[in-house]
């Protein structure tokens, strides 16, 4: 698929309903597995990837049915999962892929995990590693230093050993994997990080009445004595503050009579993106904040003409907590005074795509001068000339379609981007949304 994003004739206008935030969506849904009740989710995006952990928790013995516009997922409680018949695929979802690792590192059966071309390049040693030091069984392929899916989790020949683990990077993911392994294991299970990464895994294992305690960055899991049961009514999943960031920066670049964005995600863990923007200057507002759910929500607003904006250094934590926002930064800051610097971001040459490339490569196609560093990039932005009509190879991101089509807003023709079908992974209406506010986005084949 293609997307032919048009330069932009008037401000942008409306209010977008953004679909349910990916991260607390896979977790409602493997989560729930774990429950002995049944779990209502309310809220669950429509995206591709949300999609293959619910395909995943019914292959693995939930039943999974629809009741109005919520899921009910009949879990199999800690002790109830059965062997699935075939592999599981994960798409391109390498969160499903790394949770699953972790939840399945204690069952008694083997489960195959495999995935598209792009996840199965994806690193898998970072939960490899730990989950076998706990005494999973688990192979993949060797590919350099590291293993990649196709993966073979389990079976576990006995409850696994606790683990104590203090992590070189940041990582939700692992630091999920682990603590579901925990789950599994007889005592104490304690992952440390270097620095905050998101925590909806702890909020909603708590609910769910797991054994989970937070001490400054240390997570622990402590099953002595507990009695092995997790149970709650439901989930309702905000709306995606990553998804929300195409949106935000399109209104902020094109202007916008009047952009609203409500039941947003503004978990700290997750606002990385937002604090960016006030250090380049720009502005949007948080209304209708909401702090009373387990996640505290906001409705998004931006107004007003196209924004000036100054260039900032994006490093440290705040790299981490804007990491899946770097490639539409990337767009911002080109059209920001100054030279942009994104450090400490090294992770991006392991997503989707190598994203500290395919940004730069995004930004060299709209006339942006961008130069690559193996943690990171720096943009020389042009805030006094539109961009250059650009024609992007998605590279099957879709944080890179995205965010070439937001580009393609302020550019003085029509931005051409190929391999673009991913865009349904995360957010499949991204398009339309952006048409609904005023934009011309069209898709071809
Ligand atoms: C995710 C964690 C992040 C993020 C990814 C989703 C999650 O990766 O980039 O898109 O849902 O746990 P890390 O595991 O590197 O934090």
């Amino acid at each position: 698929m293609k997307l032919v994003s048009h330069p932009a004739t008037r401000p942008l206008s409306g209010t977008v309903t953004i679909p349910g935030d990916k991260s607390i969506g896979h977790r409602a849904l493997l989560f729930s597995l774990l429950s002995e009740t049944p779990v209502r989710v309310l809220g669950l995006g429509d995206g591709a990837d949300n999609g293959r952990s619910a395909k995943a928790v019914t292959q693995l013995g939930a039943r999974v049915a629809r009741d109005g516009k919520a899921l009910v997922i009949h879990g199999t409680g800690l002790r109830g999962m059965r062997a699935p018949e075939g592999a599981i695929d994960c798409g391109n979802s390498g969160t499903t892929i790394r949770l699953l690792c972790g939840l399945l590192a204690g069952q008694r059966f083997a489960t195959g995990l495999v995935g598209d071309e792009s996840l199965s390049s994806r690193p898998m040693a970072r939960v490899i590693d730990p989950l076998r030091a706990m005494g999973a069984t688990i192979t993949g392929v060797p590919r350099g230093m590291d293993l990649v899916p196709p993966l073979t989790v389990g079976p576990a020949i006995g409850p696994l050993a606790p683990l104590a683990i203090a992590l070189e990077m940041a990582s939700a993911q692992v630091k999920t994997a682990i603590l579901l392994a925990g789950l599994y294991a007889e005592g104490a299970t304690c992952v440390t990080e270097p620095g905050p990464s998101r925590d909806h895994t702890e909020r909603m294992l708590a609910y769910l009445g797991a054994p989970l305690t937070v001490a400054g960055r240390t997570t622990t899991i402590t099953t002595t004595g507990w009695n092995g049961r997790l149970a709650g009514d439901g989930f309702s999943v905000p709306s995606d503050p990553s998804s929300s960031a195409f949106l935000v920066a399109a209104a902020l670049l094109a202007g916008a009579g009047e952009v609203r964005l409500p039941n947003i995600c503004v978990n700290p863990t997750r606002t990385g993106f937002l604090d960016a923007i006030a250090a380049m200057g720009g502005v949007v507002t948080l209304e209708d904040r909401d702090e009373t759910g387990p996640e505290p929500i906001a409705t998004l607003v931006v107004r007003g003409a196209p924004q000036e904006l100054r260039a900032t250094t994006i490093a440290g934590d705040l790299a981490v907590r804007s990491i899946d926002e770097l490639p539409v930064l990337a767009v911002i800051a080109a059209r920001a005074r100054g030279t942009t610097i994104v450090r400490d971001a090294g992770e991006l040459r392991v997503k989707e795509s190598d994203r500290i490339a395919t940004t730069c490569a995004m930004l060299r196609g709209f006339g942006i001068a961008c130069e690559a560093s193996p943690d990171g990039f720096t943009v020389e932005g042009r805030p006094d000339r539109p961009l250059d009509p650009a024609h992007v190879h998605a590279g099957g991101d879709h944080r890179i379609a995205m965010a070439a089509a937001v580009g393609g807003l302020v550019a003085t023709g029509p931005t051409h981007i190929d391999d673009a079908d991913n865009v349904a992974t995360s957010y499949p209406g991204f398009a339309a949304a952006l048409t609904g506010l005023g934009a011309s986005v069209t898709s071809s084949t």
